[in-house]
């Protein structure tokens, strides 16, 4: 994985906008609008706008909407950051998202059903590349609980992979044959009922854009952020722990659990702090990335295996 450079457009926090205001201005705005016009609020961003869930306040200022997304990590469009425009090329609607493996009726599911049968929210997380830079942002999305739920896996499912889009027709990065795609990312299914691993369709109370990985994606706050897999197709139930992108790729240097730990250095970097987008400013890594106290316990009887990495 590439070392993350400072570009210029990572602006200083104070010629920011407060994003928390202006996501509350523009719901009101979308909300009357809508209302003037006699259609239900908000009903034209599907997976997008969702009343916040204030458990989940991130703890620190918003990383702007503006670098959230045009600095981003998506290997299937380009190995730099700058590949958001190149992301639009990907259609949003129609997607599927096919469920298969150890559940009860292996089935394929469009992405507005599936939003019909949940109850959207917005979360402030924390996220934490393991190239040491970080963004805290507004998600929309649904906890994962709840999509395994819907997908009623059998007693002897024990891991939960996700398997991202790969259509060569709008992802040039893909034409790389070195690397493993599809991207593959996979947690055990007590990580996916723990109450923060969540799926996100909307990014700053707005659709989630391509470049973040929309439509659907996987949000894991307490992990690296390549566990966080984008424009997911395919989610699979399995008793066998199978082998994901980054590890395949590169399995001295990324691990299948990879935990955030500032204790454990990457083998080419440390990862004592890290780098904020927006303000640039560097602060103390935390374990678990701040989020021990919900997740620690799922390690527990772990401790022979390799957790941080
Ligand atoms: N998902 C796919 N399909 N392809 C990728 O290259 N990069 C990962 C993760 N999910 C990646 C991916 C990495 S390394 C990070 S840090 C996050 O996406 C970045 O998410 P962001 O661009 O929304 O900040």
């Amino acid at each position: 994985m590439l070392i993350a450079r400072r570009r210029g457009w990572e602006l200083p926090e104070s010629v920011v906008t407060q994003e928390a205001l202006a996501i509350g201005r523009r719901a009101v705005l979308a909300g009357s609008a809508a209302l003037a016009l006699g259609g239900p609020a908000l009903a034209a961003e599907p997976g997008g706008a969702a009343p916040r869930n204030p458990k989940y306040d991130g703890g620190r200022p918003l990383t702007a909407e503006k670098d959230a997304t045009t600095y981003n990590n998506y290997y299937e469009f380009s190995e730099e950051k700058d590949l958001w425009e190149a992301a639009q090329a990907l259609p949003q609607r129609p997607w599927t998202i096919k469920l298969d493996g150890m559940i009860k009726q292996p089935r394929t599911i469009g992405i507005d059903d599936l939003l019909k049968q949940v109850t959207l929210e917005e979360r402030v997380y924390r996220h934490r590349c393991v190239e040491a830079w970080a963004m805290t942002v507004p998600w929309t999305g649904f906890p994962l609980a709840k999509l395994v739920a819907l997908a009623e896996p059998l007693g002897s499912a024990k891991f939960v992979v996700f398997q991202t889009d790969a259509d060569k027709k709008v992802m040039p990065g893909l034409r790389r044959s070195f690397y493993p795609f599809p991207y593959t990312e996979a947690v055990t299914i007590e990580e996916a009922g723990n109450e923060l691993a969540f799926i996100s369709t909307g990014l700053y109370g707005k659709p989630l854009p391509p470049q973040n990985g929309g439509p659907i994606r996987l949000t894991i706050p307490w992990k690296y952020g390549f566990k966080s897999a984008k424009s997911v197709v395919k989610i699979s139930f399995t008793d066998k722990r199978p082998t994901t992108f980054w590890e395949a790729l590169g399995p001295s240097e990324y691990g299948f659990w990879a935990n955030v730990n500032p204790a454990v250095p990457h083998p080419r970097w440390s990862q004592a702090s890290e780098r904020l987008l927006t303000s640039g400013d560097r602060v103390p890594t935390q374990i678990y990335n701040g989020y021990g106290p919900y997740v620690a316990a799922l390690y527990a009887d772990k401790k022979s295996e390799k957790l941080f990495m």
